[in-house]
This record gives structure tokens, sequence and C-alpha cells, in this order.
């Protein structure tokens, strides 16, 4: 059964509409851990637009669990996760004006860039992952840039509209799902999963973690936040 990581950003980008206190993220992760979350994840965006410095310092002082920081590789942000030591930093590209991260990292040609980041990451002791397409070629790169953890990117396959186009995009993952664990890599999943699409994802054996948070913290609208993650974890483990 894949583990459950529980992405907030989106407790801060309400937080945010009115910049004010409320709701506060540290307070959700404590929800979220308690519900049975494996890790908690957050994305120190480069405008800091939900999650900020403060949130990450606080988040790293109070969680029982795992921290999982998503980042780009701005050297500001790497100094910030350099300073603040999260478990695991998870490597992601980033645009200014996307509403979400809208693909996997260009391991081929940022490769020299990756590796040195990596490098820095992994002197001070932060596993570093890798969020990538499902494509062989990048599992490969990854490997050889010293990184042993991946996330593969299901926005594809969360956002096909069609049964065929889904099912193309769940043998990709599938594929590059057994081939990373065939290099000995640990491998993990995201982007766009929710409640209704992540059953077949979680099937899939090679995975080890799951990484949710926008359908979740939908749903914690109507059902609380603990519940929502219940929910999630049940449909995971079922
Ligand atoms: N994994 C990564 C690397 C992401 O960038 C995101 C979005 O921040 C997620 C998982 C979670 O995606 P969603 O909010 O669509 O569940």
């Amino acid at each position: 059964m894949p583990k459950l990581g529980v992405n907030i950003d989106h407790v801060a980008t309400l937080r945010q509409a009115r910049q004010e206190f409320e709701p506060d993220p540290i307070e959700a992760a404590q929800i979220v851990e308690n519900a049975g979350a494996d890790s908690i994840v957050a994305h120190l965006r480069e405008d800091a637009r939900h999650i900020n410095k403060k949130d990450i310092e606080n988040l790293k002082k109070s969680l029982r669990t795992r921290f999982n920081l998503e980042m780009s590789m701005d050297p500001a942000i790497v100094k910030i996760a350099i300073k603040i030591k999260p478990d695991q930093a998870t490597l992601v590209p980033e645009k200014r004006n996307e509403l979400t991260t809208e693909g996997g990292l260009d391991v081929i040609g940022q490769f020299q860039k990756i590796k040195r980041v990596t490098q820095e990451l992994q002197a001070k002791k932060i596993e570093v992952s890798l969020f990538i397409d499902p494509i062989k070629s990048h599992i490969k790169k990854t490997k050889e840039s010293g990184i042993d953890i991946i996330e593969l990117h299901t926005g594809k396959y969360a956002n096909a509209k069609k049964k065929e186009a889904q099912d193309k995009e769940l043998k990709k993952i599938t594929a590059a799902a057994q081939y990373a664990h065939s290099l000995g890599m640990t491998v993990s999943a995201g982007h766009g999963l929710k409640y209704d699409n992540v059953s077949p994802i979680a099937k899939i054996s090679e995975i080890e973690e799951l990484n949710i948070g926008h359908s979740i913290i939908a749903r914690s609208i109507f059902v609380g936040l603990g519940s929502a993650v219940k929910e999630m974890n049940h449909i995971i483990n079922h």
C-alpha cells in the first residue's frame, strides 16, 4: 500500500486570500498527521504566493512525520532549504505565471544544475527527489545525477478526458515505476490525483508514496480536514 503525503499549500492559499493568520497551515499539518498521513508536503514558491519562509520554519519545528519541501532550484530557495533542512527536498520546475506545477523537470537539459543543487542538499543530509515525467530516459538521467528518489508526474493521467487516453497514461506511469524500481529507486507519484482517479495509481505496486493536495483540501471544506485525509487513505488502502 502506498503511503500518503498531503500537500497543505492550499490552506495557505486561503489564508493569503485575506493576508491574515487563518487558516494556519501548521495547525492543518497537525490535523493531517493525526488523521494518518505519512508526510507533509509544502511548496515554497519563489513568489511565496501561499506557503512562506516562516511556514517552512514552523513546519520543520512542529512536524512529527516527514517534511517534504517542494522547491525550484532558484539559489535563494536552495539557501532557505539548506538552512531549514527538511527531511526531503523535491525539485520541481517553476514558472511565475502557472497556476500549479505544469510538468516534470527537464532532467536532460538541466542535468548539470540538478547535479550541483542535489549535491548541495545531500551534503546537508537532505534527501533529494526529482519530480519528473514518466519517461525512461528521464529516469535513467535522474539516477545518473545521484538521485535515488523520483516523483512521477501524474498530471497527464489526471487531466485525460477520455478513457483510452487515461489508460495510455496509466501504462506509461506503470512502466516508468517498474523501470525506476528495477534501478533500485524509490518511486512516488502525484499531481491531480483525486478521490475518483487515485485507485489505479495506488494499485501500482512499485509506487511507495502518493502526494496529494488540492483534492484533499477542497474536500475538507465539506467534511473537515481529518475526514478528508482518512477518506483518501481508505481509498488508497483498499
Ligand atoms: N507533487 C508535486 C511535485 C506538486 O508540485 C504538487 C502540486 O503542488 C502535488 C504533488 C500535489 O498536486 P495536487 O495539488 O494536484 O494534488
